[in-house]
Formats: C-alpha cells, structure tokens, sequence
C-alpha cells in the first residue's frame, strides 16, 4: 500500500483517510499462512495474569486475594475511564491507562521484528497504540525479555515526519532526526514516549502454526515508566483510533472470548483479529466514542422481571456524559445509580428472605452476602441485560456473584456514583462464558454464550 503524502491527503485528510482505511487489508495481502489449504485464524491467547501461564503466577496467593486484587484493578479502571469520557470525541486525545497489572488485564504474547523478537504485552482497552520497549532506552522499565533492538531486525523501518503516515498519526515529529514520534501519558501517570515505525509482526494461529503481518504504525518506544514489575516489554492497545491502533491495521474487527477468570489453570481465553474474528450469534449496534466501545442498553430483567428503569439511564448524552461501554479492563460492571438501584431492589427482594445479608469492606459498595454462589444460588434466576436490536447479555450466577470469602460472596454489578460522569460499564465478570465480536466498520457487535475452548476445536476439526 502506497503512503505517500500527497497534496488531496494534506488538504482533505478526512477523504484520504477514509480511502487508506477501506483500500487497507493487510491480512489479505500480506500474510504468510502456514496452511495453504485450510488459513489458521489469527487467534491469540489472552493469559489472564493470574493463571499458571503467566509470569505473574503465584501458586501461594488464595484465590481471595486475587479477587481483592481484581476489585482494586476495576476501581482503577473506571475511574480513569471515566476521566477519559469526559472529554468530546477527539482522537487527538490518545491517553489512555496502563491498567494496573493486579487487576483484570490479560497478557499476550507476540514477536515483532525479523528475526522475529518474542514480547510479553499488557492488553490494555482503554489506549490505541501497539507499543513495546526499543533499543536506545533512555529511560525502560525492567523486563525479562531482551529489549528490541530496531537496528537487529530487518523488516522494521522509522516513519518519516512528512509522510502520510504520520500525519494521519500523532503529527508529532523530532525535527533533528526526521522521525515521527509519539508521546502518550497514561492516566496513573506513567507513559512511553519514542518513534512510529512500521514493522513486521509475527503471530501464533490456532493451528499453531505462525502468521507474519506488516503493521504499518507501531510504537517503538525509548522513554517508559509504569507500575510494571519486570516482566511487561509493551502495551497493545485495544481501543480504536482509525489509522494507528492494531485493531483498525488488521481490518477493524476483532473478538474476545473470555471462560472462566476463576481458574488459573483455563487456557481458553483468546483474542482473534481481523477477518477471522468470530462474529457470531445475536447482534446489536456498536457504537465508539473517543477510541471505546458503546453498546445501547435498553434494559435489564431479572428472570421474567423486566426491571422498572428509565429507557435513559443508559443512554450516551453528546458531552459524552453516560452511556455503556463494553470494557475488558474491568472485573466488576458499573452501573449508573438509576439502573443499579431496580437491579439491587430486585436481587435483595429474592434473596433476603433466605440469605443474612454480610459486609465486605471496601471503597465500592458491594451487595454481600453470608453463603456460597455454589450451594445458595441454585434457584436464582438468569440476569438479561437487553440491548439494542433484541442482543442480550445473559448472566447466570457466574457471571452476577463471586465468592470474596469462603463463606461471603458478593453481586459483581456495582454503583457507578456521580464522580464518574455517569459512566456504565460492562466488565469481564459478566463476559465470562461469552464470546464478544466486535464489527467496527459495520457498527456491530455480537454476543453468543459460549464455551470458549469450542471456538478452538472448531478451527481445529472443521
Ligand atoms: C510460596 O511459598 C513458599 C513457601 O512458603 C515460598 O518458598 C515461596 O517463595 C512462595 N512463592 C511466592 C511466589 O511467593
Ligand atoms: C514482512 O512481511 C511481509 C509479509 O509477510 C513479507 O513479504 C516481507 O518479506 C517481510 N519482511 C521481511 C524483512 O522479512
Ligand atoms: C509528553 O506529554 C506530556 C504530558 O502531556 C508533557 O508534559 C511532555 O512535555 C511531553 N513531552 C514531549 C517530549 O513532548
């Protein structure tokens, strides 16, 4: 794909950037596919950090931790979502957060490079860019890893100020060396600074075989700081920007499939991108704002309940004030106050008459109880959250309960308060046993309750 800048590029960059994107496919033309009969899917496991694949395995840490851990990493994340909304639909503002590594973010892993470097990656939904540590490091945190070294791969190029591919970037540029450059500020405060550059990434498949991608804009990044432990090379960004982010790069789609975030031994979790994403099951439309992912929720029903809650509570006023963003940064889902309150009146009507009511102490305020999800919940009914077009998300007691103690467990659907702009958000708690297709050119979304180790079988044996 020619980028070369062009005078209609610089003076209607709107147009051109809607012909790069619809003329760009780079998994059609560029990919090396192991299979020439059967192409793998570029699917990805997404190592939850908790589980026995990840460097952040700690087989001493009682599963109470983890969800202590888990809680604290949701807070941070709505919190700083929420900061993020509050300003208009401006791509411009790129920042995003590296979410705390202790709370629900998963892992990657992927090489880049030729020959091809392996990076251990923090999937990070609220920031678009694919970033990792680059050789000279001014300033890097530690990793395990070898750092990438530009000047040892063969297929990485730096992106010049004035080409096409950086203005449809970041527009930053170092004058002295001719680069275009990045500089994004995460929300906790830590951030990477460095250069674009296009570079050739290489991914596992399914069929474990591997598959080469060029990636057009990628950050190589030469001053980082963050709360990360050693282990980390590099964020990839999951949100959507509509020339740099990955997810636009390989064709504007993508799924996740999320199983059980309980057990360190589920290796099921994955991410498939571009064309091979799994858009299955019913859909609804998707909506982004500043880089995150909409939904319309339209209303929720506890069994055959159909809660009383204005048709508003959820809806995205054009301040950018409210709405549901589907986010897989965060354990527990937010719930703006009018439609927390019907769903908490409803659970309690249901429960309270059985269960004694308990007290998990914490920042957010949970609704608790004395028991087990396994032994007092067998009866309790499906939660739907319906959404537009007639797509549900529908919970069972997985999804809405998580045991916090050996003998207390807790609604996952919390209040999201005033502080946080009215902001809702769906998180991985609720996901869990779903697969989640994400269409961004066609403006939607798919759900379908799933065994997540079948989409692997499935690509496996069909
Ligand atoms: C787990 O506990 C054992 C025994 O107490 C200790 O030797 C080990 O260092 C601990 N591991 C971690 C990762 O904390
Ligand atoms: C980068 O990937 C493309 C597509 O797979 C391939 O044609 C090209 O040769 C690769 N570059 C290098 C230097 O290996
Ligand atoms: C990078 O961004 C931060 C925050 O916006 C700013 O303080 C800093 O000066 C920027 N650095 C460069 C080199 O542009």
């Amino acid at each position: 794909m020619a980028l070369k800048p062009t005078l209609p590029c610089a003076v209607f960059l709107l147009v051109c950037l809607i012909n790069i994107i619809s003329s760009s496919s780079p998994l059609t033309n560029g990919a090396s596919k192991t299979n020439p009969m059967k192409p793998p899917r570029l699917a990805v496991t997404l190592i939850h950090p908790d589980s026995i694949r990840s460097p952040y395995y700690n087989r001493n840490a009682s599963s109470y931790d983890l969800v202590e851990r888990a809680i604290d990493g949701s807070i941070a994340r709505i919190r700083s979502l929420s900061k993020r909304v509050a300003v208009p639909n401006d791509y411009s503002f790129r920042a995003g957060l590296i979410a705390d590594i202790r709370g629900v973010a998963f892992l990657v892993k992927i090489s880049v490079g030729t020959p091809p470097a392996p990076q251990l990656l923090l999937i990070d939904t609220g920031s678009d860019l694919f970033w990792f540590q680059c050789v000279p490091c001014i300033s890097c945190f530690k990793q395990s890893l070898p750092l990438f070294d530009p000047a040892k791969s063969s297929s990485y190029s730096n992106i010049r100020c004035n080409s096409a591919a950086c203005t449809l970037s970041t527009r930053e540029c170092d004058r002295d060396k001719g680069y275009c450059t990045y500089n994004y500020t995460y929300v906790d405060g830590s951030g990477t600074r460095g250069n674009l550059a296009s570079e050739n990434v290489t991914f596992e498949t399914s069929d474990e075989g591997t598959m080469v991608i060029p990636i057009r804009v990628v950050g190589c990044g030469h001053e980082n700081s963050g709360s990360v432990d050693g282990q980390l090379t590099g964020i990839l960004g999951l949100s959507y920007h509509p020339y740099l982010s990955l997810i636009q790069q390989v064709g504007s789609k993508f799924s996740i499939c999320i199983g059980d975030i309980h057990d360190p031994q589920y290796q099921y979790n994955q991410l498939v991108l571009g064309d091979d994403s799994v858009l299955e099951g019913d859909s609804t439309t998707l909506d982004v704002y500043g880089g995150h992912y909409y939904v319309n929720l339209q209303g929720i029903s506890v069994g055959d309940t159909r809660l009383k809650i204005d048709p508003e509570a959820f809806k995205r006023a054009p301040s950018g004030q409210g709405g549901v963003v589907l986010d897989s940064g965060s354990g527990l889902t937010w719930l703006r106050g009018d439609g927390y309150v019907p769903l908490q009146n409803e659970v309690r009507r249901l429960l309270e008459p059985r269960l004694r009511r308990a007290k998990y102490g914490h920042d957010v305020e949970f609704l608790c109880y004395v028991g087990t999800v396994q032994t007092d919940l067998q009866r309790f009914p499906v939660v739907t959250f319906h959404l537009e077009d007639g797509a549900e998300l529908v919970l069972d007691i997985d999804n809405m309960f998580f045991q916090v103690k050996p003998n207390m467990f807790c609604m996952t659907v919390v209040q999201s308060d005033l502080k946080l702009q009215g902001l809702s958000l769906i998180g991985v708690l609720a996901q869990q046993y779903h697969n989640i297709g994400y269409d961004i050119s066609q403006k939607k979304l798919f759900i379908q309750r799933i065994d997540c180790d079948l989409l692997d079988r499935d690509s496996a044996f069909s």
